[in-house]
């Protein structure tokens, strides 16, 4: 059911399913799944970390519901922690699609991706001060 707490946040990121994602069942291949929600993920870490980040750690991840072909899917992050060098974000994912004639929005997936701050890659920075 959609989440009224978000009604006024804006996602950080929306994208719509393709055909090219679905696995052999018809539903999305988790492993696109997976990758968008690192992107998303990241473009939160990144404006906190003011620079480049990169990934170190999937911490947690469940998928509630399958996703489908033309599903708008919205990515509304938060980060829950901040290290010396590591950022954790919380990514809720949310589908939105047409069935029966009406629009349904299903909380489809929750992640806990973890990111560390970067010079260049290998090679960590403290998080700056806000
Ligand atoms: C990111 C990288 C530079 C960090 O260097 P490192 O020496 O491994 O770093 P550390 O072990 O000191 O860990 C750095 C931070 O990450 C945290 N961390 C490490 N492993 C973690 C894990 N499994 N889960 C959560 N946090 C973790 C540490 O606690 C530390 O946080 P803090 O500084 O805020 O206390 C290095 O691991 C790296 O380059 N990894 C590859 C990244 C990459 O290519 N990602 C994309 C994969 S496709």
């Amino acid at each position: 059911m959609h989440d009224v707490e978000h009604i006024e946040k804006q996602p950080t990121l929306r994208v719509t399913t393709m055909p090219n994602d679905a696995n052999a069942a018809g539903d999305i291949f988790g492993g696109w799944l997976m990758s968008q929600i690192d992107i998303a993920g990241a473009i939160e870490a990144k404006v906190r970390a003011k620079g480049p980040i990169a990934t170190i750690s999937v911490k947690e991840l469940i998928f509630h519901k399958p996703l489908f072909v033309y599903d708008l899917v919205s990515f509304y992050t938060d980060i829950s922690k901040i290290g010396k060098t590591s950022i954790e974000v919380s990514i809720e994912v949310y589908a939105r699609r047409m069935r029966e004639g009406e629009f349904q929005t299903i909380k489809v997936a929750w992640a806990k991706y973890v990111y560390v701050a970067i010079s260049k890659p290998g090679l960590k920075r403290p998080v700056p001060a806000e």
